[in-house]
């Protein structure tokens, strides 16, 4: 069962910031699966380590857009990528050390994290870049 499900509610009405969202959240519901399932360490650090550096390049190309057109709360919303970047590679170098294992609890965070972030901060731009002609 995935962890969370994409629809239309979280659309940012930008074609690729949503294809990036979509596979990050496909990637996250990955992990949780490879959780439940037990998949070994090699497998989850995979996942952990892909995840890790998709999120990297998705924050680069919502702050892109921001850049080119001035994005009032750049400042803001770059803070909470900045922040979320130093927790994600934290899990990774806990779980390379093995001093953090995928949890129950972790998942939850990872999914109530985006989830947020895309309902509240994302989509605090959508109506800005629309306006601007990105869809
Ligand atoms: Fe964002």
């Amino acid at each position: 069962m995935a962890l969370i499900n994409w629809d239309g509610n979280l659309s940012v009405n930008v074609e690729e910031i949503d294809q990036q969202h979509k596979k990050l959240i496909g990637m996250i519901n990955e992990l949780n699966d490879a959780m439940r399932t037990g998949r070994g360490k090699d497998v989850m650090g995979m996942i952990i380590n892909d995840l890790n550096t998709y999120t990297v390049t998705h924050f680069k190309t919502e702050d892109g857009y921001f850049t080119r057109f001035g994005y009032p709360d750049t400042i803001s919303h770059r803070k909470e990528h900045d922040s979320f970047v130093q927790k994600s590679s934290d899990i990774k170098n806990d779980f390379t050390k093995g001093k953090l294992a995928v949890s129950i609890d972790l998942m939850d965070f990872l999914g109530k994290w985006w989830k947020n972030h895309i309902l509240v901060t994302d989509k605090g731009y959508s109506r800005f870049l629309n306006e601007k002609g990105v869809r």
